[in-house]
């Protein structure tokens, strides 16, 4: 029996890519397995919180005894996000999200046009930026996944998305996206800088929420 340190915690989790249509067939994506939110959801669930996971397509199950909410592009993960982020205390951001999206999609497949195509894009929403700036009292934690500068990139997204806390990665050069282990480097508003060693993204997201709490508790006590 695992400590219930999320007891009474609504969790809410983004997970997966998302994908933004072209046309009816075919669509813009990333690589992103949604492994990493989906050991977190199971994780939180198995530390007592109620858990709702909004994920884009992936190739993974529901885990038991989490509410799913299937989505595609980021304009519906926003959407869903925006439906439960009152209801909850903590969101954990680790969707990797399009920035952009087409700006008209097309009604009907595209046809071969030439020996260039070239396809106009606008940027899609930031959702862990929006729900952050209007659920100020939520603990919001972002994931910033860089090839390089990690932890500066990932300081100016704390700062920018208006977050408690961000866990920033390496990726590239087979590490990161689609593996089955992780290290993270855990950043704070408070200026804390906690590294923790590689392991399974399983172990892992116990060890990220084991921060996830400690913070929690900390940012709660000077609130009050
Ligand atoms: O800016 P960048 O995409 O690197 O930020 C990463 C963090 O922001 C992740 O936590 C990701 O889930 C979130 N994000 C988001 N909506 C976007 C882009 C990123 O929620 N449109």
């Amino acid at each position: 029996q695992l400590d219930q340190k999320l007891a009474g915690h609504q969790v809410l989790i983004t997970a997966g890519p998302t994908r933004e249509p072209l046309d009816p067939v075919r669509y813009l994506t990333n690589r992103s397995s949604g492994k990493m939110g989906y050991a977190i959801a199971e994780a939180a669930q198995k530390m007592g919180a109620d858990v709702v996971l909004v994920s884009g397509p992936t190739n993974l199950d529901c885990p038991d005894q989490i509410s799913c909410i299937r989505v595609e592009t980021a304009e519906e993960m926003l959407k869903a996000v925006s439906a439960e982020a009152s209801k909850s205390t903590i969101f954990i951001s680790a969707a990797a999200v399009a920035d952009y999206r087409l700006k008209e999609v097309a009604t009907k497949k595209m046809k071969k046009q030439g020996s260039s195509l070239h396809l106009e894009l606008e940027q899609n929403p930031d959702i862990l930026a929006t729900t952050s700036k209007a659920n100020p009292d939520l603990f919001t934690v972002g994931f910033a996944a860089e090839t390089n500068d990690v932890i500066e990139y990932a300081m100016g997204k704390l700062k920018r998305k208006q977050l408690n806390m961000i866990v920033a990665n390496q990726v590239g050069g087979g590490k990161g996206f689609d593996k089955d282990s992780n290290q993270v480097d855990i950043l704070t508003d408070g200026g804390d800088h906690i590294s923790l060693p590689e392991t399974s993204k399983q172990q892992l997201a116990f060890d990220i929420l084991d921060v996830v709490c400690q913070f929690y508790s900390k940012d709660q006590s000077n609130k009050s």
